[in-house]
């Protein structure tokens, strides 16, 4: 299984928003799902996005979405809007769970479950170095980056790999991730 961990500093946790964008930069979270979950006329079936909002009003809200069972999901943005609307006004949506998880206990859960932890950021240890397979969480930052408390949490739990020294969208790393992990 690979699964994803966007720590969204800003997203909101509500569904009174315009749009994505104004809603704390929740379309950093649609761009991270479409790339974690989505290949061509497929969903990746072994795949799991997590978004941890730490947005107002009633932070964290930790959203959890299964490319196996993800149902009644297109690839365009409004649509996702209204999935984010609905799941954070209370409404169910097929393969989406959402609860109060914090992104650090998030973390201690996957490592105690025996997942192999990845911190993604620029410095880190080449990703070409390491063995892409078992069960594996890889953590990235927002448009900010992942905050210092955060990230050294995480350390704690894994290693600290780089896609190279070109800082990327996060959508952009998880589908160079993706990439790897496809040709490993
Ligand atoms: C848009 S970047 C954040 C940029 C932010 N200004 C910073 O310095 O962290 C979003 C996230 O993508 C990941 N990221 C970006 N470039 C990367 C790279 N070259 N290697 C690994 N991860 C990267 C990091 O996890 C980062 O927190």
């Amino acid at each position: 299984m690979r699964e994803f961990l966007l720590q969204s500093r800003t997203g909101y946790t509500s569904p009174d928003f315009r749009t994505l964008m104004d809603a704390g930069r929740l379309d950093i979270v649609y761009q991270c799902a479409l790339m974690a979950l989505f290949k061509s006329a497929a969903h990746r079936n072994d795949t799991i996005f997590h978004a941890v909002l730490n947005g107002p009003p009633t932070p964290p809200v930790h959203i959890q979405i299964s490319g196996a069972e993800l149902r009644d999901a297109h690839i365009d943005e409004r649509s996702w809007e209204k999935i984010l609307r609905n799941i954070l006004g209370g409404k169910s949506h097929p393969g989406i769970v959402v609860d109060k998880t914090p992104f650090q206990k998030l973390i201690k859960q996957k490592s105690e479950a025996g997942y192999t932890i990845f911190v993604l950021g620029d410095k880190g240890d080449p990703i070409s170095d390491q063995k892409l397979s078992g069960n594996m969480l890889f953590i990235l930052g927002d448009h900010v980056g992942l905050p210092r408390n955060d990230e050294n949490f995480a350390l704690r739990y894994g290693t600290k790999t780089s896609l190279g020294k070109e800082k990327y969208l996060a959508a952009s790393c998880i589908d160079i991730v993706n990439y790897y992990i496809d040709q490993a």
